[in-house]
C-alpha cells in the first residue's frame, strides 16, 4: 500500500531539511525568477547583526575593489541620468523648429546642457542647417555618454563578480579547513548530506546575495537619490507628484513578496521531498527490485511530484505577478506625471524637453524601489545560510596539542588500558573500567555482540574520542600527550567499512605512507595478497578507481585497504570487522594478508567470525561495556563461559 502525501513529506522532508543538499536530479531549483536556494529551509537569520558584521569581515580585502564597483556604479547611474537629461535640449530645439513662436523658456539646467551642446555643434559642422547640426551633435554626444555607461557597467559586474567569488572562495576554504580539524564526534553526530549543503545551498545563497542583492542596494540606492536630484533640478511639483506614489508601490511590492516568500518556501519544502525520495530510490533501487516495489515507488513519486508541480506554480506565478505589478503602479505615476506636467506646460512654462525628461525620469524611479523590496528574500536566505556556514566554523576542533606533545619516533606499540571508563554522551556508559594490556607485538582479540563497545575501544586508543577515566598508554606515555598526528601516524587501521579515493590503484595504497616508493607499494600489495587481483586489473596499478572502488568487489576493496595499512610502518594494527563483509572463502584469502600484516604488530584485532581470533595471544569477551572473561582460547573454552557458549552453540555471533 502506498504511502499518502502527508506521510511521504512528513519522512523526506524533514529528511530534506535536515540534511538533503539541493543537488541534482532536480537541477537549480527556483529557477524561474532567480530566487535564493532552500530559502525555506534555512529559515531566518537567527543573529543577523553577528553575521553581516562577519561577511564584511570577509569584504575586508576586496575594499578597494568594492570602492572600485562603487565608483563605476556611481559613473554609469550617472551617465544615465545625464544622458536622459540630454533630451531636453535637442526636443526643446526641434519644437522651436517646428513652432517657431512657442514659448519654451528654459531651465537653468536646461539652458546649460543646451549651451554646451550648442558650443560643441559650433566647433563641428555636418554641414546639414543649424537645426540637424544640433541634433547630430547631441547625439553624438548621447552615444559618447552611453558609451562610458556601457564600459562602466561591465567593469562594474566584473569587479563585482571577482569580489564576490573571492569572498565565497575563502568562505569555502575556511570551511573546508575547519572540517579537517573537526573530530570525529561532529561527523558522527551530522549527517553527512547536512554538512554537504552548508558548500552547496548554504554558500551558493551568500553568493546570489553578493552578486544580485549587494549590487541592487548600491545601485538602487545611488539611482533613487540621483533620480531625485534630477528630477529636483528640473521641476518639484512633477517630483511631488511622483514620490505620492512610492508608498502604494512599496505596498504592492511588499504584499506580492510576503506571498511569494511564502509559496516559495512552500516550492523549496516540496522539492527537499522530490529530491530525498529520489535519492533514497536510486540509491536503494536493488532493494526496490528485489522487493518488487517498483509500482508503488512510480505512484508515490507521482504524489509528492503532483505536490511540487503545484507549489512550484503558486510560487512562480506570485514571483512573477510581481514585475506587473509594479509596472502598472509605475504606469500610473507615469501617466498622472505627464498629465500633470502638460497642464504645467501650458500654465506654468515647463518646456516639452523638461517634461520629456522627467516622464523618463518618473519611469526610472520606480524600479529600484521594486528590484529592492524583492531582494528581501535573497538576502534573508543568504544571512541564513551564512549563519550556518559559521556555525560550522564556529564548532569545537579537536583540542590542540600541548606545546610540549611528546613525538612518537621509535614507538614499539605497548598497549595499555587502565580502569578506563567512556560515554559518548554523558548520560550513557558505554565501557565500563576496561583494562588491558598488549605487549609489542602482541595480538589481542575481542569479541562480543554488537553494540558491546568494541569499536568503541579502538576509537579510544586513536583518540577519536578521549577519555573521561582511567588511562590509556602506548610505551608508557599517556596517549593524550603525544601530538595527535604522531600517535595517529603510528596506528594503522583496517575498518569493515572499507573506502577508496577517487585516483589510481597505486595511489589509493599510497595514502597508507605518501613518502612510499612505487616499490613500496607493491611489497605491501603483495603482503595484502593484493598483488595477484591489482595485475589483472585493466591497467594493472595505474587502474583509476571510481566512486568508492565501485568497479571491484567487496573483498578487493578490502584487501587495498589492508595494503594501505601495510604500507605504513605503523607499530600498531586495529583491525575491526575487516573481514565481516566478504564470504568465507575471500576471508581465508584476506586473512593470509592479514596475518603478514598483524608479524610484528601490536594488533587489536575484533573479529565476527570466532575462528579468526583463535590464535590470539588473549581474547577479551566484552558484553554492554565490560569485559567479562579473558583468556586464550584453550583457557575459556575450559571455562565454559560465554566464549564457550559462542564458540560451541553458534560459532558465529549474532
Ligand atoms: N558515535 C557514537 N555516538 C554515540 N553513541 C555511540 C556512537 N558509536 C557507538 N555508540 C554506542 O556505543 C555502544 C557501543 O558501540 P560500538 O563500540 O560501536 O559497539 P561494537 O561492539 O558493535 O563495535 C553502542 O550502544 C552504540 O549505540
Ligand atoms: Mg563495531
Amino acid at each position: 500500500m502506498a504511502r499518502t502525501l502527508e506521510q511521504l513529506q512528513r519522512h523526506y522532508n524533514s529528511a530534506a531539511a535536515a540534511h538533503k543538499p539541493n543537488m541534482p536530479p532536480m537541477g537549480r531549483p527556483g529557477g524561474g525568477h532567480g530566487g535564493p536556494r532552500a530559502a525555506g529551509m534555512s529559515g531566518k537569520p537567527k543573529n543577523t547583526k553577528a553575521t553581516v558584521s562577519r561577511l564584511i569581515r570577509y569584504m575586508r580585502p576586496y575594499t578597494l575593489r568594492f570602492i572600485g564597483v562603487l565608483l563605476c556604479m556611481l559613473a554609469s547611474t550617472v551617465t544615465s541620468l545625464v544622458g536622459a537629461y540630454l533630451l531636453a535640449p535637442i526636443i526643446n530645439k526641434l519644437t522651436l523648429a517646428v513652432l517657431p513662436n512657442a514659448a519654451v523658456e528654459m531651465s537653468a539646467a536646461e539652458r546649460v546642457a543646451d549651451r554646451f551642446i550648442a558650443a560643441l555643434t559650433a566647433a563641428g559642422d555636418f554641414g546639414q542647417g543649424e537645426v540637424m547640426n544640433y541634433v547630430l551633435t547631441a547625439l553624438l554626444v548621447l552615444g559618447a555618454i552611453y558609451l562610458i555607461g556601457i564600459v562602466t557597467t561591465y567593469l562594474q559586474s566584473r569587479l563585482m563578480l571577482t569580489v564576490s567569488q573571492g569572498i565565497t572562495e575563502r568562505i569555502r576554504n575556511d570551511l573546508f579547513a575547519r572540517l579537517q580539524k573537526l573530530p570525529v564526534q561532529y561527523f558522527d553526530s551530522h549527517p553527512t548530506g547536512e554538512v554537504m549543503s552548508r558548500f552547496t545551498n548554504d554558500i551558493d545563497n551568500v553568493d546570489m546575495m553578493l552578486n544580485n542583492s549587494l549590487t541592487s542596494i548600491v545601485s538602487g540606492a545611488v539611482t533613487l537619490v540621483g533620480t531625485l536630484t534630477f528630477m529636483l533640478t528640473t521641476n518639484w511639483i512633477l517630483t511631488l507628484v511622483t514620490v505620492v506614489f512610492v508608498p502604494l508601490l512599496v505596498k504592492g511590492v511588499t504584499a506580492v513578496a510576503g506571498r511569494s516568500r511564502k509559496y516559495y518556501k512552500g516550492q523549496q519544502a516540496a522539492l527537499g521531498a522530490v529530491n530525498g525520495y529520489i535519492e533514497e530510490t536510486v540509491t536503494g533501487q536493488k532493494v526496490v527490485k528485489v522487493f518488487n516495489h517498483e509500482d508503488e515507488c512510480t505512484d508515490e513519486f507521482r504524489l509528492l511530484n503532483d505536490d511540487m508541480r503545484d507549489k512550484q506554480f503558486k510560487a512562480q506565478f506570485w514571483g512573477g505577478v510581481m514585475g506587473p505589478i509594479t509596472h502598472n503602479i509605475s504606469m500610473i505615476s507615469y501617466g498622472v506625471t505627464v498629465g500633470i506636467g502638460g497642464v504645467l506646460m501650458c500654465t506654468a512654462g515647463l518646456t516639452p524637453g523638461a517634461l520629456t525628461v522627467f516622464a523618463s525620469y518618473s519611469r526610472q524611479f520606480s524600479m529600484p524601489i521594486s528590484t529592492l523590496s524583492q531582494q528581501t528574500t535573497v538576502i534573508f536566505a543568504a544571512l541564513a545560510g551564512a549563519e550556518r556556514v559559521f556555525q560550522v566554523m564556529d564548532a569545537d576542533p579537536e583540542a590542540p596539542d600541548a606545546p610540549d606533545a611528546k613525538t612518537a619516533d621509535g614507538m614499539r606499540g605497548d598497549v595499555e588500558f587502565k580502569n578506563v571508563t567512556f560515554g559518548y554522551t554523558p548520560d550513557k556508559v558505554v565501557l565500563k573500567n576496561i583494562s588491558l594490556y598488549a605487549h609489542p607485538g602482541q595480538k589481542i582479540a575481542f569479541v562480543g555482540s554488537t553494540g558491546a563497545g568494541k569499536t568503541t575501544v579502538t576509537n579510544l586508543l586513536s583518540r577519536f574520542y578521549d577519555i573521561r577515566e582511567g588511562s590509556i598508554t602506548i610505551d608508557g606515555v599517556d596517549v593524550r600527550d603525544y601530538r595527535r598526528d604522531d600517535l595517529r601516524r603510528n596506528i594503522a587501521m583496517v575498518l569493515q567499512d572499507t573506502h577508496l579515493f577517487s585516483d589510481t590503484v597505486m595511489e589509493n595504497i599510497r595514502y597508507g605512507r605518501p613518502d612510499a616508493t612505487d616499490e613500496e607499494v607493491v611489497a605491501a600489495a603483495k603482503t595484502a595478497s593484493a598483488h595477484s587481483f591489482i595485475m589483472r586489473l585493466q591497467d594493472g596499478y595505474n587502474t583509476r578507481l571510481d566512486g568508492d572502488g565501485a568497479n571491484l568487489s567487496q573483498g578487493q576493496r578490502q584487501l587495498l585497504n589492508i595494503a594501505r595499512a601495510a604500507i605504513s610502518h605503523a607499530p600498531i594494527l586495529v583491525l575491526d570487522e575487516a573481514t565481516s563483509s566478504v564470504d568465507t572463502r575471500t576471508e581465508r584469502h584476506i586473512e593470509v594478508g592479514l596475518s603478514r600484516l598483524m608479524q610484528n604488530r601490536t594488533t587489536l584485532v575484533i573479529a565476527h567470525r570466532l575462528s579468526t581470533v583463535r590464535n590470539a595471544d588473549a581474547i577479551l569477551v566484552l558484553e554492554q561495556g565490560e569485559i567479562i572473561e579473558r583468556g586464550n582460547h584453550e583457557q575459556l573454552l575450559e571455562q565454559k563461559g560465554r566464549y564457550y557458549e559462542l564458540y560451541t552453540g553458534k560459532k558465529e555471533l549474532d
